[in-house]
Protein backbone atom coordinates (compact mmCIF):
# COMPACT_ATOMS: atom_id res chain seq x y z
CA UNK A 1 0.00 0.00 0.00
CA UNK A 2 1.08 3.60 -0.67
CA UNK A 3 2.28 5.52 2.18
CA UNK A 4 1.34 9.42 1.68
CA UNK A 5 4.82 11.48 3.97
CA UNK A 6 4.42 15.48 3.80
CA UNK A 7 7.23 17.55 3.91
CA UNK A 8 6.41 20.91 5.22
CA UNK A 9 8.02 24.09 4.71
CA UNK A 10 7.92 27.68 4.93
CA UNK A 11 10.91 29.88 5.07
CA UNK A 12 14.19 30.25 3.09
CA UNK A 13 16.19 28.22 5.27
CA UNK A 14 13.63 25.17 4.68
CA UNK A 15 13.72 24.73 0.79
CA UNK A 16 17.51 23.86 0.86
CA UNK A 17 16.98 21.09 3.36
CA UNK A 18 14.03 18.73 1.51
CA UNK A 19 15.65 18.93 -1.61
CA UNK A 20 18.03 15.68 -1.22
CA UNK A 21 14.47 13.98 0.82
CA UNK A 22 12.45 14.71 -2.14
CA UNK A 23 15.25 12.94 -4.26
CA UNK A 24 15.74 9.95 -2.23
CA UNK A 25 12.07 9.38 -1.35
CA UNK A 26 12.08 8.36 -5.45
CA UNK A 27 13.50 5.25 -4.42
CA UNK A 28 10.56 3.85 -2.66
CA UNK A 29 8.28 2.84 -5.08
CA UNK A 30 5.44 2.90 -1.98
CA UNK A 31 5.79 6.63 -0.68
CA UNK A 32 4.21 8.96 -2.32
CA UNK A 33 6.00 12.27 -0.87
CA UNK A 34 4.58 15.88 -1.17
CA UNK A 35 5.58 19.47 -0.27
CA UNK A 36 3.17 21.97 1.60
CA UNK A 37 4.26 25.10 1.42
CA UNK A 38 3.12 27.41 4.32
CA UNK A 39 3.67 30.63 2.74
CA UNK A 40 5.57 32.19 5.99
CA UNK A 41 8.16 33.66 3.63
CA UNK A 42 6.21 35.02 0.10
CA UNK A 43 8.85 37.04 -2.17
CA UNK A 44 10.12 35.24 -4.75
CA UNK A 45 13.69 36.16 -4.20
CA UNK A 46 13.23 34.64 -0.87
CA UNK A 47 10.90 31.22 -1.68
CA UNK A 48 9.98 30.92 -5.59
CA UNK A 49 13.58 31.09 -6.96
CA UNK A 50 14.30 28.17 -4.64
CA UNK A 51 12.48 25.74 -5.97
CA UNK A 52 13.97 26.77 -9.11
CA UNK A 53 17.13 26.50 -8.43
CA UNK A 54 16.80 23.29 -6.07
CA UNK A 55 14.38 21.96 -8.88
CA UNK A 56 11.82 21.10 -6.41
CA UNK A 57 8.51 19.71 -7.35
CA UNK A 58 5.51 22.27 -6.77
CA UNK A 59 3.83 22.79 -3.51
CA UNK A 60 1.34 20.33 -3.98
CA UNK A 61 -0.48 22.89 -1.28
CA UNK A 62 0.40 26.14 -0.50
CA UNK A 63 -0.74 27.88 2.43
CA UNK A 64 -0.36 31.17 2.15
CA UNK A 65 -0.03 32.76 5.57
CA UNK A 66 2.32 35.58 4.75
CA UNK A 67 4.13 37.61 7.83
CA UNK A 68 2.71 38.66 10.87
CA UNK A 69 3.85 38.23 14.59
CA UNK A 70 4.95 35.08 16.02
CA UNK A 71 1.70 34.06 17.36
CA UNK A 72 -0.50 35.28 14.83
CA UNK A 73 1.85 33.26 12.17
CA UNK A 74 2.00 30.17 14.26
CA UNK A 75 -2.06 30.70 14.61
CA UNK A 76 -2.82 30.57 11.00
CA UNK A 77 -0.31 27.66 9.34
CA UNK A 78 -1.88 25.73 12.36
CA UNK A 79 -5.59 26.11 10.87
CA UNK A 80 -4.55 26.29 7.46
CA UNK A 81 -2.45 22.90 8.13
CA UNK A 82 -4.90 21.18 10.05
CA UNK A 83 -7.39 20.94 7.23
CA UNK A 84 -4.44 19.95 4.56
CA UNK A 85 -4.02 16.47 7.31
CA UNK A 86 -7.89 16.10 7.25
CA UNK A 87 -7.92 16.06 3.83
CA UNK A 88 -5.24 14.25 2.73
CA UNK A 89 -4.40 12.31 5.93
CA UNK A 90 -0.56 11.39 5.24
CA UNK A 91 0.86 8.36 7.09
CA UNK A 92 3.82 10.97 8.65
CA UNK A 93 4.67 14.61 8.36
CA UNK A 94 8.19 15.34 7.98
CA UNK A 95 9.19 19.24 9.87
CA UNK A 96 12.86 20.97 9.19
CA UNK A 97 14.71 23.10 11.30
CA UNK A 98 13.73 25.39 13.72
CA UNK A 99 11.05 28.39 11.95
CA UNK A 100 7.54 29.21 13.18
CA UNK A 101 6.45 26.88 10.44
CA UNK A 102 7.92 24.23 12.31
CA UNK A 103 6.49 23.78 15.42
CA UNK A 104 3.15 25.13 13.90
CA UNK A 105 3.19 22.10 11.66
CA UNK A 106 4.47 19.62 14.44
CA UNK A 107 1.69 20.19 16.68
CA UNK A 108 -1.06 19.87 14.25
CA UNK A 109 0.25 17.04 13.07
CA UNK A 110 1.04 15.18 16.64
CA UNK A 111 -2.61 15.94 17.95
CA UNK A 112 -4.21 13.90 14.70
CA UNK A 113 -1.80 11.26 15.84
CA UNK A 114 0.45 11.19 12.89
CA UNK A 115 4.19 10.82 13.58
CA UNK A 116 6.15 13.79 13.02
CA UNK A 117 9.78 13.12 11.72
CA UNK A 118 12.44 16.64 12.75
CA UNK A 119 15.36 16.90 10.23
CA UNK A 120 17.68 18.90 12.28
CA UNK A 121 16.53 17.89 15.55
CA UNK A 122 18.75 18.48 19.03
CA UNK A 123 19.99 21.99 18.33
CA UNK A 124 20.03 24.40 21.16
CA UNK A 125 21.72 28.10 20.85
CA UNK A 126 20.31 27.74 25.01
CA UNK A 127 19.06 31.51 24.14
CA UNK A 128 15.78 31.89 25.26
CA UNK A 129 15.61 35.29 23.51
CA UNK A 130 16.13 33.79 20.52
CA UNK A 131 12.40 32.75 18.85
CA UNK A 132 13.71 29.78 17.04
CA UNK A 133 15.07 28.38 20.61
CA UNK A 134 11.17 27.64 21.59
CA UNK A 135 10.55 26.28 18.18
CA UNK A 136 13.51 23.81 18.43
CA UNK A 137 13.09 22.43 22.11
CA UNK A 138 9.11 22.53 21.70
CA UNK A 139 9.33 19.86 18.37
CA UNK A 140 11.59 18.03 19.39
CA UNK A 141 8.85 17.25 22.26
CA UNK A 142 6.42 16.89 19.86
CA UNK A 143 8.23 14.32 17.38
CA UNK A 144 8.67 10.61 17.26
CA UNK A 145 12.08 10.18 15.20
CA UNK A 146 14.43 12.97 15.59
CA UNK A 147 17.00 12.86 13.00
CA UNK A 148 20.12 14.94 14.54
CA UNK A 149 22.86 16.94 12.58
CA UNK A 150 25.69 17.28 14.98
CA UNK A 151 27.18 15.06 18.25
CA UNK A 152 26.09 18.36 20.89
CA UNK A 153 22.71 17.71 19.05
CA UNK A 154 22.08 13.98 20.77
CA UNK A 155 23.66 15.11 24.33
CA UNK A 156 21.11 17.91 24.17
CA UNK A 157 18.11 15.28 23.45
CA UNK A 158 19.10 13.43 26.27
CA UNK A 159 20.00 15.77 28.68
CA UNK A 160 16.32 16.64 28.01
CA UNK A 161 14.44 13.31 28.83
CA UNK A 162 13.59 12.94 24.88
CA UNK A 163 12.84 9.30 24.21
CA UNK A 164 16.51 8.25 22.46
CA UNK A 165 14.83 5.25 20.16
CA UNK A 166 13.62 7.81 18.01
CA UNK A 167 17.35 9.94 17.60
CA UNK A 168 19.52 9.29 15.15
CA UNK A 169 22.69 11.39 14.46
CA UNK A 170 22.57 11.68 10.67
CA UNK A 171 24.46 14.41 9.94
CA UNK A 172 23.53 17.61 7.82
CA UNK A 173 21.26 17.77 5.60
CA UNK A 174 22.35 21.45 4.42
CA UNK A 175 25.64 20.08 3.34
CA UNK A 176 24.42 17.48 1.32
CA UNK A 177 22.34 19.99 -1.17
CA UNK A 178 25.16 21.93 -1.19
CA UNK A 179 27.07 18.74 -2.33
CA UNK A 180 24.60 18.09 -4.87
CA UNK A 181 24.84 21.32 -6.23
CA UNK A 182 28.52 21.89 -6.13
CA UNK A 183 29.39 21.25 -9.54
CA UNK A 184 27.13 24.50 -10.73
CA UNK A 185 28.29 26.49 -7.83
CA UNK A 186 31.63 26.53 -8.87
CA UNK A 187 30.90 27.19 -12.16
CA UNK A 188 28.56 29.72 -11.63
CA UNK A 189 30.89 33.24 -10.98
CA UNK A 190 28.40 35.24 -9.51
CA UNK A 191 31.30 37.48 -8.54
CA UNK A 192 31.65 38.90 -11.97
CA UNK A 193 28.13 40.08 -12.32
CA UNK A 194 28.97 43.03 -9.35
CA UNK A 195 32.67 43.25 -10.37
CA UNK A 196 34.43 41.75 -7.58
CA UNK A 197 37.41 40.04 -7.18
CA UNK A 198 37.51 36.74 -5.43
CA UNK A 199 39.13 36.73 -2.45
CA UNK A 200 39.31 40.18 -2.08
CA UNK A 201 35.44 40.70 -0.99
CA UNK A 202 33.85 40.21 2.41
CA UNK A 203 30.34 38.91 2.09
CA UNK A 204 27.84 39.91 4.73
CA UNK A 205 24.08 38.38 5.87
CA UNK A 206 22.74 40.41 9.25
CA UNK A 207 18.08 39.66 9.84
CA UNK A 208 18.45 37.90 13.48
CA UNK A 209 16.23 40.38 15.60
CA UNK A 210 19.03 40.98 17.77
CA UNK A 211 21.02 42.39 15.21
CA UNK A 212 18.20 44.46 13.74
CA UNK A 213 15.00 45.23 15.95
CA UNK A 214 16.79 47.47 18.02
CA UNK A 215 18.20 50.44 16.47
CA UNK A 216 21.53 50.81 19.01
CA UNK A 217 22.52 47.10 17.35
CA UNK A 218 21.73 47.89 14.21
CA UNK A 219 23.93 51.11 14.23
CA UNK A 220 27.14 48.35 15.73
CA UNK A 221 26.61 46.29 13.03
CA UNK A 222 26.65 49.28 10.50
CA UNK A 223 30.05 50.71 12.55
CA UNK A 224 31.79 47.10 11.90
CA UNK A 225 30.66 47.27 7.95
CA UNK A 226 32.07 50.58 7.82
CA UNK A 227 35.49 49.22 9.76
CA UNK A 228 35.63 46.17 7.00
CA UNK A 229 39.06 46.87 5.00
CA UNK A 230 37.75 45.04 1.71
CA UNK A 231 35.03 45.92 -1.09
CA UNK A 232 31.72 44.32 1.20
CA UNK A 233 28.62 43.13 -0.61
CA UNK A 234 25.16 42.05 1.61
CA UNK A 235 22.72 40.46 -0.05
CA UNK A 236 19.84 41.81 2.14
CA UNK A 237 16.98 40.72 3.90
CA UNK A 238 13.50 42.13 4.07
CA UNK A 239 14.00 42.53 7.71
CA UNK A 240 16.71 44.33 7.68
CA UNK A 241 15.77 46.13 5.19
CA UNK A 242 12.42 47.50 6.77
CA UNK A 243 14.71 48.75 10.12
CA UNK A 244 17.23 50.50 8.63
CA UNK A 245 14.49 52.38 6.49
CA UNK A 246 12.18 52.66 10.08
CA UNK A 247 15.42 53.54 12.17
CA UNK A 248 16.39 56.16 8.69
CA UNK A 249 19.81 54.60 8.56
CA UNK A 250 19.33 53.73 5.12
CA UNK A 251 20.80 57.30 3.93
CA UNK A 252 24.19 56.37 5.96
CA UNK A 253 24.68 52.90 4.33
CA UNK A 254 23.70 54.01 0.84
CA UNK A 255 26.80 56.51 1.73
CA UNK A 256 29.12 53.33 2.44
CA UNK A 257 31.68 53.84 -0.72
CA UNK A 258 32.46 50.59 0.03
CA UNK A 259 29.49 48.50 0.13
CA UNK A 260 27.09 47.00 -2.35
CA UNK A 261 23.55 46.30 -1.11
CA UNK A 262 21.98 44.15 -3.13
CA UNK A 263 18.71 41.65 -3.39
CA UNK A 264 18.71 38.21 -1.55
CA UNK A 265 20.37 36.02 -3.87
CA UNK A 266 19.35 32.84 -5.04
CA UNK A 267 20.83 29.36 -3.65
CA UNK A 268 23.45 28.79 -6.82
CA UNK A 269 24.33 32.56 -6.71
CA UNK A 270 24.57 33.28 -3.11
CA UNK A 271 26.56 30.20 -2.84
CA UNK A 272 29.03 31.43 -5.69
CA UNK A 273 29.80 34.44 -3.64
CA UNK A 274 30.34 32.51 -0.89
CA UNK A 275 33.04 30.48 -2.21
CA UNK A 276 34.19 33.65 -3.79
CA UNK A 277 34.49 35.27 -0.92
CA UNK A 278 37.41 36.52 1.23
CA UNK A 279 35.30 36.38 4.92
CA UNK A 280 32.10 36.04 5.55
CA UNK A 281 30.17 38.05 8.77
CA UNK A 282 26.70 35.96 9.22
CA UNK A 283 24.20 35.72 11.56
CA UNK A 284 22.81 33.40 9.76
CA UNK A 285 22.51 29.05 11.29
CA UNK A 286 22.95 27.39 8.30
CA UNK A 287 26.08 29.40 7.03
CA UNK A 288 28.32 28.52 9.40
CA UNK A 289 27.49 25.10 7.81
CA UNK A 290 28.27 26.32 4.04
CA UNK A 291 30.86 28.66 5.57
CA UNK A 292 32.87 25.49 6.88
CA UNK A 293 32.43 23.36 3.84
CA UNK A 294 34.37 26.00 1.70
CA UNK A 295 36.63 26.46 4.45
CA UNK A 296 35.69 29.93 4.47
CA UNK A 297 36.40 32.01 7.31
CA UNK A 298 32.95 33.05 8.90
CA UNK A 299 32.84 35.74 11.43
CA UNK A 300 29.46 34.89 13.02
CA UNK A 301 27.73 38.10 14.78
CA UNK A 302 25.81 36.03 17.46
CA UNK A 303 27.16 35.49 21.06
CA UNK A 304 26.13 32.17 20.99
CA UNK A 305 25.19 29.05 18.14
CA UNK A 306 23.06 26.30 18.04
CA UNK A 307 25.74 24.63 15.68
CA UNK A 308 29.06 24.29 17.82
CA UNK A 309 30.62 21.86 14.97
CA UNK A 310 31.48 24.38 12.96
CA UNK A 311 32.91 26.85 15.57
CA UNK A 312 35.16 23.51 17.12
CA UNK A 313 35.82 21.66 13.85
CA UNK A 314 35.12 24.32 11.16
CA UNK A 315 35.98 27.65 9.90
CA UNK A 316 33.54 29.52 12.11
CA UNK A 317 34.41 31.97 14.88
CA UNK A 318 31.38 34.21 17.49
CA UNK A 319 32.53 37.61 17.28
CA UNK A 320 29.11 39.07 18.36
CA UNK A 321 28.77 42.89 17.43
CA UNK A 322 32.25 43.24 19.10
CA UNK A 323 34.44 45.89 17.19
CA UNK A 324 37.67 44.68 18.52
CA UNK A 325 36.88 40.63 18.20
CA UNK A 326 35.63 41.49 14.96
CA UNK A 327 38.74 43.45 13.84
CA UNK A 328 41.38 40.89 15.29
CA UNK A 329 39.58 37.93 13.43
CA UNK A 330 39.22 39.69 10.14
CA UNK A 331 43.24 40.35 10.17
CA UNK A 332 43.71 36.78 11.10
CA UNK A 333 42.06 35.90 8.35
CA UNK A 334 43.10 37.80 5.70
CA UNK A 335 47.22 36.79 6.69
CA UNK A 336 45.42 33.54 6.69
CA UNK A 337 45.54 32.08 10.25
CA UNK A 338 42.16 31.88 10.60
CA UNK A 339 41.06 28.25 11.68
CA UNK A 340 40.93 25.53 8.75
CA UNK A 341 37.95 23.19 8.89
CA UNK A 342 38.50 19.41 9.01
CA UNK A 343 37.67 17.10 6.91
CA UNK A 344 34.92 15.68 10.06
CA UNK A 345 33.21 18.58 8.63
CA UNK A 346 33.41 18.17 5.26
CA UNK A 347 32.12 14.78 5.69
CA UNK A 348 28.88 15.87 7.38
CA UNK A 349 26.91 15.87 4.49
CA UNK A 350 27.23 12.42 3.55
CA UNK A 351 24.20 10.56 2.74
CA UNK A 352 22.19 12.13 4.90
CA UNK A 353 18.80 12.08 3.15
CA UNK A 354 19.17 8.56 2.22
CA UNK A 355 20.28 7.15 6.24
CA UNK A 356 16.87 9.55 7.02
CA UNK A 357 14.65 7.91 4.02
CA UNK A 358 15.25 4.54 5.12
CA UNK A 359 14.53 4.98 8.58
CA UNK A 360 11.03 6.90 7.53
CA UNK A 361 10.38 3.77 5.49
CA UNK A 362 11.07 1.16 8.27
CA UNK A 363 9.13 3.28 10.90
CA UNK A 364 6.38 2.80 8.64
CA UNK A 365 6.38 -1.02 7.87
C1 LIG B 1 12.57 33.61 9.59
C2 LIG B 1 12.93 32.58 10.67
C3 LIG B 1 14.43 32.56 10.88
C4 LIG B 1 15.17 32.35 9.58
C5 LIG B 1 14.74 33.40 8.57
C6 LIG B 1 15.42 33.20 7.25
C7 LIG B 1 11.22 32.28 12.44
C8 LIG B 1 10.91 32.55 13.85
N1 LIG B 1 12.32 32.93 11.94
O1 LIG B 1 12.94 34.88 10.10
O2 LIG B 1 14.76 31.50 11.75
O3 LIG B 1 16.57 32.47 9.79
O4 LIG B 1 13.31 33.30 8.42
O5 LIG B 1 15.08 34.14 6.34
O6 LIG B 1 10.51 31.53 11.79
N2 LIG B 1 9.26 39.43 4.69
C9 LIG B 1 9.11 39.87 3.41
N3 LIG B 1 9.07 38.91 2.43
C10 LIG B 1 9.19 37.59 2.68
C11 LIG B 1 9.36 37.18 4.01
C12 LIG B 1 9.41 38.11 5.00
O7 LIG B 1 8.99 41.05 3.13
O8 LIG B 1 9.15 36.77 1.75
C13 LIG B 1 9.31 40.43 5.77
C14 LIG B 1 8.09 40.28 6.68
O9 LIG B 1 7.11 41.16 6.33
C15 LIG B 1 8.61 40.51 8.06
C16 LIG B 1 10.11 40.31 7.93
O10 LIG B 1 10.44 40.19 6.57
O11 LIG B 1 8.38 41.81 8.48
C17 LIG B 1 10.56 39.11 8.70
O12 LIG B 1 9.97 37.90 8.22
P1 LIG B 1 9.63 36.66 9.21
O13 LIG B 1 9.18 35.51 8.41
O14 LIG B 1 8.79 37.15 10.31
O15 LIG B 1 10.97 36.28 9.92
P2 LIG B 1 12.44 36.23 9.39
O16 LIG B 1 13.18 37.35 10.00
O17 LIG B 1 12.48 36.07 7.90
Amino acid sequence: MTKTIISVVGARPNFMKVGPLERQFKDFPDINHMIVHTGQHYDDLMSGVFFDDLGLSAPARHLGVGSGRHGEMTGKVMIEFEKVCLDIKPELVIVVGDVNSTIAAALVARKLFIPVAHVEAGLRSFDETMPEEWNRRLTDCLSNLLYVSEPAGMKNLEREGIQMTGALLVGDIMLETLSMFLPGIESRRRWVDFNLTPKNYVLVTIHRPSNVDERDALEQVIEILESLPQKVIFPIHPRTRKRLDEFGLTERVNRMKNLLLVEPQAYIDFLSLLEGCSIILSDSGSVQAEASFFDVPCLVCRENTERPVYCEQGSCRLVGRDPKLTKKSVEEALAGKFPRSTDYVKNLGRDVAKKITVSIHDFLK
